[in-house]
């Protein structure tokens, strides 16, 4: 019995947390596997309503689960940055899910913003360090509020944490069995503390995968190559920042948010799966968003919980969606409703 933590948070989480959970459903049917679900509420409804971000129960909570399922944290009457930090990033780091894993596929060419484009030439993953970096939120205002102010924030970055998370990479790379290919994307010639520990420990670990090819990009040059040359890209390991940033063009050259999954991994823990894009409350409650994104992250949910057939067929049922049914990728244009592209995933299964 597979126990399921669902988070359905705010905006659109809960349309298309609720897409998920119907897939899910079928596919422990036809694929004969049991689960139960549990869901917690936290989000900006209930931190509005009373005052309390995230209970101190919750991480205890969510231990006991083998994956968290997310929908969307962020709500429009709540200042930015307090439901982000309060909850998404509280739980990346108290659940220690050091990884931040976000495929970058195209599956239908007419969807790639590129000219040219196939899903051939789009079809990489970012491993993103999702522990450290700048999201420590270690800093400090000098002078605040005086025309001398000076603001500092820093990037902190662990030979353990950068370590685990190469190592993490090499051994994806590995196991994908693609190209067999490893970039380092960091920022070398300018950010020299940084980037020169995740060079010397990229090249120690290195050594011990001879099978796996190796190469640098800075990180500015990374994102031109997303434009020009997504094909020349297998796996990618990148800092926080630098992860987060390249992963929403990721998104965009894979056809969009609609679209765009991602896992937040503790190896050894409990993982948490999501849509990357954000909660979308201009479009909540209207049955227009794409709840493609939030299926894709419930297959690699599956996959991580060891359901790999069902999860495969939740990626095929998307592919055939993506390439014979919808009209568009994003919110409204999709030819039918957020229920309806569920039930197609359903009928596809
Ligand atoms: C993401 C998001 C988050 C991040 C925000 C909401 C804190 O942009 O998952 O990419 O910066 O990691
Ligand atoms: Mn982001």
């Amino acid at each position: 019995m597979h126990k399921i933590a669902v988070i359905p948070g705010d905006g659109t989480g809960p349309e298309v947390v609720r897409e998920g959970l119907k897939v899910l459903d079928a596919a422990s049917k036809k694929f004969g596997f049991k689960y139960e679900t549990q869901t917690f509420d936290f989000g900006g409804e209930r931190y509005l309503k009373t005052g309390e971000i995230l209970p101190d129960s919750a991480v205890p909570d969510l231990r006991k689960f083998e994956a968290i399922f997310l929908g969307a944290i962020g709500h429009p009457d709540v200042k930015p940055g307090i439901l982000e930090q309060g909850i998404l990033l509280k739980l990346r780091f108290s659940l220690d899910q050091y990884i931040n894993l976000r495929p970058v596929k195209l599956y239908n060419a007419d969807f790639c913003p590129l000219k040219g484009k196939n899903p051939e030439d789009i079809d990489f993953v970012v491993v993103r360090e999702n522990s450290e970096g700048l999201y420590k939120g270690l800093g400090e205002f000098q002078k605040k509020g005086t025309k001398d102010e000076v603001a500092i924030q820093i990037s902190h970055n662990t030979r353990a944490g950068v370590e685990r998370c190469i190592r993490y990479a090499f051994e994806f790379a590995r196991k994908r069995n693609k190209r067999k290919q490893l970039t380092l994307c960091g920022k070398t010639n300018v950010l020299t503390f940084a980037w020169d520990l995740w060079q010397r420990i990229f090249n120690e670990v290195a050594k011990e995968y001879t099978d796996i090819k190796t190469d640098y990009a800075h990180v500015d040059a990374t994102t031109m190559w997303f434009v020009k040359n997504p094909e020349w890209f297998d796996v990618i390991v990148t800092d926080n920042m630098f992860g987060d940033i390249i992963t929403d063009l990721g998104a965009m050259i894979q056809g969009g948010m609609g679209i765009a999954a991602g896992g937040n991994i503790n190896p050894k823990g409990v993982s948490m799966f999501e849509p990357i894009g954000g909660s979308a409350p201009k479009y909540t409650g209207k049955n227009v968003i794409n709840p493609l994104a939030a299926i894709c992250a419930l297959g690699m949910l599956l996959e991580n919980i060891g359901e790999k057939i069902a999860a495969k067929a939740i990626e095929d049922a998307v592919i055939k969606i993506v390439g014979t049914k919808l009209k568009s990728l994003a919110a409204g244009k999709m030819g039918y409703g957020t229920a309806e592209v569920g039930d197609l995933v359903v009928k596809y299964l």
